[in-house]
């Protein structure tokens, strides 16, 4: 185990003490209407930081007024604002005992994945490619139109912008979101990048925009801040990314001169990235031909890890040189500490362990990968899981315990439709008023379906 306590130096060269991470998770804590960091965010923050993880990312920044959900926090122009400072400052808190992690800002632009419970408006993306939601989700999203020459060429600059809002606020640097469907994954894509210019076409053309904005952020910072790149290893559909194309963009990622590369996969049409099975590490088969492939450009693998064994022979293995971990730490910010590398800390990790193989009276972490969503709740909300998740950070950051069970009906009935069609500050009366009329419409439709079969 004492390999997930070894400090890792980044090529740029600031060190993570240890070699877990706590990935992005979109916390959709920020102002509704502002886009503004709250002090419920900042406090979420201090409390990962305290859970001893060696590395934060935060969840996905907007670089523009494009959302992809109530709640995002938005690049803001100028200087950076003191709730900024106040959020890269708790998430570099210290335990006693413990060690400084790194904090990075996640920045993203959701593209296509922008739903209609932020914006009435066609969303942007590289192609006209309509989206197709499995089952019936009550977040609808609208066929996206796609960016002209000049907009595309803009993006750099705002990736770089944030980039250097989020340095200057005292964060160690940035982690740029190309994986998961959104704009910059959108793009690599051959399934949703139909351009015939110089940014669509051969493998080369998709990759150009991020390889843009890789420079455009290194440039930014300079060059002893950490520049990481979360992408997909594929997004499993058909005519999307695949893996051997994505495996060539790695190469290309360090020649970069990128610090970390986080591999996930999937999109919103394929959630695979929260995937509810039992393998620990779904992506590892990829990251380990990475670190084969590309020696020299340190990996961060994600997704289905849920055991202190599966997180150190990831490691032991030569899978990745970092364990990511979401939602375990949705559940428990603090698990890492339990897992530290002192002797005393392993005693302690080894006794959490085996009371989580046991399935004993459990601090909530042993549930947060178990959690079996009802079908019906699944059919209505596909990323069920997720919100689950999401709502126990907003519990943390308010200062309220982690509720256990996922409290579907709740989330169906009020929770979800109340964050869905009435918080969004940025849509009219008139707007939400249409929402709750199809999502009613939705709901009735289904029962009848229900009650005839
Ligand atoms: C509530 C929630 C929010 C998330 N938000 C983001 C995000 O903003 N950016 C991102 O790259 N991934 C996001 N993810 C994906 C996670 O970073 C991670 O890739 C995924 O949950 C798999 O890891 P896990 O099995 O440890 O949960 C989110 C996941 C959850 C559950």
């Amino acid at each position: 185990m004492e390999v997930l306590g070894k400090p890792l130096q980044l090529p740029c060269g600031l060190r993570m003490p240890n070699r877990l991470c706590k990935t992005a998770t979109s916390e959709h804590m920020g102002h509704v209407k502002t886009g503004e960091v709250s002090p419920e965010l900042v406090e979420l923050y201090r409390q990962w930081a305290l859970g001893g993880a060696g590395l934060l990312i935060t969840g996905n920044v907007m670089v523009d007024d494009h959302l992809e959900g109530p709640g995002n926090v938005v690049i803001p122009e100028g200087e950076p604002p003191e709730m900024w400072r106040k959020w890269a400052e708790a998430s570099h808190s210290v335990a006693s005992g413990g060690s400084r992690p790194l904090a990075l800002v996640q920045l993203s632009h959701p593209g296509r994945q922008s739903p209609l419970a932020v914006s009435w408006a066609r969303p942007r993306a590289p192609s006209e490619v309509a989206f197709v939601l499995p089952g019936v989700g009550i977040q609808a999203f609208r066929t996206p139109r796609a960016l002209g020459l000049e907009e595309v060429k803009a993006l750099p600059g705002k990736f770089a912008a944030g980039a250097r809002l989020a340095a200057k606020a005292g964060f160690d640097g940035v982690q740029v979101h190309a994986a998961h469907g959104y704009l910059l994954s959108q793009f690599l894509s051959p399934h949703t990048n139909r351009r015939t210019d110089a940014y669509g076409g051969s493998a080369a053309n998709r990759a150009r925009l991020l390889l843009e904005v890789v420079a455009a952020v290194r440039l930014a910072i300079g060059s002893t801040k950490v520049l990481s790149v979360k992408v997909n290893c594929a997004d499993f559909r058909l005519g999307g990314l695949d893996q051997s194309e994505a495996l060539e963009l790695m190469a290309k990622l360090k020649q970069a001169s990128v610090d970390l590369v986080e591999i996930s996969g999937g999109t919103y049409e394929n959630m695979l990235m929260v995937r509810q099975e039992e393998k620990e590490g779904y992506f590892v088969d990829f990251s380990k031909s990475v670190r084969e492939k590309v020696p020299g450009l340190p990996v961060l693998a994600v997704g289905g890890f849920k055991s202190l064994v599966g997180c150190a022979s990831a490691i032991v293995k030569g899978e990745c040189d970092v364990v990511g971990l979401c939602r375990l730490l949705c559940l428990q910010p603090d698990l890492p500490k339990r897992w530290g590398p002192c002797p005393s800390a392993r005693t302690a990790c080894a006794r959490f362990h085996t009371l989580w193989l046991e399935g004993e009276d459990l601090p909530a972490a042993g549930k947060s990968v178990r959690i079996q969503v009802p079908i019906l709740g699944a059919l209505l909300i596909p990323g069920l899981g997720y919100y689950y998740h999401q709502r126990q950070i907003q519990r943390i950051g308010a200062g309220l315990p982690v509720e256990s069970r996922c409290p579907t009906l709740r989330l169906l009935l009020v929770a979800l439709p109340r964050k869905l069609l009435w918080e969004p500050g940025r849509l009219s009366t008139q707007n939400r008023l249409g929402l709750t009329a199809v999502a009613l419409g939705v709901l009735g439709l289904l029962l009848s379906r229900k009650r005839g079969s």
